[in-house]
């Protein structure tokens, strides 16, 4: 083959590389650099010890870490009197030589609990009492290196009734109040947010929660801020949703976590599925309509933005929904993507 030949082909294959990206747009300079609020992002300790290339997007990009799954309780606290502490070290050093905001998720789930705590045999006030020693012991441990705690997480149904979860089931609708106390109790200076999905789009959950959390506000608990989630699609939530969210939350007064963004580019899990240019542009656009609307919000309400991991191949999607998508700013090969781009200023 002639050298141009070559020449020629070496031009297509990194253009092929580069497709979808504009070409003006690199991550040269980290992404957080473009923001007055904390740009964020959830990783897992293992990925953080094993791989480079995660790890120097984390440290670069981004200047908050959410920990994806080691900071909950089947990791931290296995077995009853047992409080296992390495994972969360790993992330703990990370941020620390990185110097990251650490913000702590999640002190009370119906998720991911050790089978002891499933198990657990008591009275209410036993329930109460080892509600308090997790809640209490794992707020102290980390006092003074996670700024904010989310310290209830979906603890609603969509249709605004408190969930059946186990916490409830043991102690009953105060559980939520009890948690929070306990939190304040253990870091009086920490941020403490109530944390759910759905809420972006949903007003009859988003008032329940809102109803829920201004009445512990009443009462004279603290309550910092609202997680919303951010679990969304190229094809939901409309912005105008996002919008009247942003100012309800921002309307009582609560700091707004965008706490857990994905933009799913195949929400309908189609078995036929492939991803196209268009598909990305329009995950972009979503992605540039919530930013907006997020700078939009009075600088006191704005705790930051978190993704909820660092690439397509980390994405919780794929697993839990055994689904065909590609939801977050980097792509399989920890190269940026058009959303990563319509961030970018
Ligand atoms: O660590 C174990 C490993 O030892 C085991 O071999 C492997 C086998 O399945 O599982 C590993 O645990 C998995 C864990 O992620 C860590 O990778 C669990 O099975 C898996 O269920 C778990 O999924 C997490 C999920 O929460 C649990 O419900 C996702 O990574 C995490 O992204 C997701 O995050 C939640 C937020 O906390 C709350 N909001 C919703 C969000 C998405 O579901």
């Amino acid at each position: 083959m002639k050298k141009w030949c070559y020449f020629l082909l070496l031009l297509t294959a990194i253009a092929s590389c580069k497709k979808n990206v504009d070409s003006t747009c690199t991550d040269d300079i980290g992404l957080y650099h473009s923001y007055e609020f904390p740009v964020g992002v959830s990783l897992e300790p293992s990925e953080l010890d094993a791989n480079d290339r995660y790890r120097n997007i984390a440290a670069k990009q981004f200047n908050s870490i959410t920990p994806e799954n080691c900071f909950k309780a089947v990791s931290l606290h296995p077995q009853e009197g047992v409080f296992d502490w390495s994972q969360s070290e790993i992330l703990i050093e990370f941020c620390k030589q990185n110097n990251k905001r650490i913000h702590g998720h999640t002190l009370i789930w119906h998720e991911q609990l050790p089978e002891w705590i499933k198990n657990y045999q008591g009275s209410r006030a036993d329930w109460e009492n080892l509600m308090k020693n997790h809640i209490q012991t794992i707020v102290k441990h980390f006092k003074g290196k996670v700024t904010g705690w989310d310290v209830v997480n979906e603890a609603f149904y969509e249709d605004g009734t408190l969930r059946n979860t186990i916490w409830h089931q043991k102690i009953g609708d105060s559980y939520i109040e009890k948690a929070f106390v306990y939190a304040q109790e253990a870091d009086p200076d920490a941020k403490l947010f109530y944390n759910d999905f759905s809420l972006e789009w949903n007003p009859v959950k988003r008032n329940a929660v809102l109803s829920l959390l201004n009445n512990l506000r009443l009462r004279g608990v603290k309550v910092n801020g609202i997680g919303l989630q951010m679990h969304i699609s190229t094809v939901y939530p409309d912005p105008s949703q996002v919008a009247e969210a942003l100012n309800a939350c921002a309307a009582a007064d609560y700091l707004i976590h965008l706490s857990e963004i994905d933009v799913s580019v195949n929400p309908l899990n189609k078995s036929d599925f492939s991803l196209t240019e268009k598909l990305l542009k329009k995950q972009a656009e979503k992605m540039t309509a919530v930013i907006g609307l997020y700078k939009q919000l009075s600088q006191k309400y704005q705790y930051g933005i978190t993704f909820w991991g660092v690439s397509d191949n980390h994405s919780w999607i794929r697993s839990y929904f055994n689904r065909n998508d590609y939801p977050l700013l980097y792509d399989d090969n920890y190269m940026i993507k058009p959303i990563y781009c319509s961030l970018k200023l």
